[in-house]
């Protein structure tokens, strides 16, 4: 009589564990997709040192494009004029979120740079961002 007691504590057990099983796989498949299109850029600009960084139609007049990978940031404050700038904020490191009114912005504490000269436009950051050689040639942009 004391038998048929017992197995459905074990069952409950086994399920447990197997709910368990189940939450530890669920996370790891979840980061496995996700740096799937991380290695997928990285792929793509394999030879990131020889082969370019964008095409300068890709670059917005008045704006600018964040290349994370690269942590630069490539503006075009005037038509035909590219800038590159270190994307690694100077507030406290962290990599610029966006460009948008001719600012380069930080998302983490609301830095704004200039597009222009990386200035610093709004703090708490002080330091201006670093800006970097590329060269520009046949509509396409390469880090120097
Ligand atoms: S790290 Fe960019 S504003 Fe703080």
């Amino acid at each position: 009589m004391s038998a048929p007691a017992h197995q459905p504590f074990l069952d409950r057990r086994r399920a447990l564990a197997g709910a368990a099983t189940v939450g530890i796989g669920v996370p790891l498949l979840a980061a496995c997709s996700g740096g799937g299109s991380t290695a997928t850029d990285t792929g793509g600009g394999g030879g990131s040192s020889s082969g370019p960084l964008t095409a300068t139609s890709d670059i917005e007049v008045g704006g600018g494009t964040i290349f994370r990978d690269q942590q630069v940031v490539v503006t075009q404050p005037a038509k035909g004029q590219f800038k590159c700038f270190t994307a690694v904020c100077t507030h406290q490191g962290c990599i610029v979120s966006s460009v948008s009114g001719g600012d380069i912005r930080c998302g983490c504490h609301g830095s704004a740079f200039s597009i222009d000269d990386g200035s610093v436009v709004n703090g708490p950051a002080t330091q201006p961002l670093a800006e970097q050689q590329i060269t520009v040639q046949g509509g396409e942009i390469t880090l120097a």
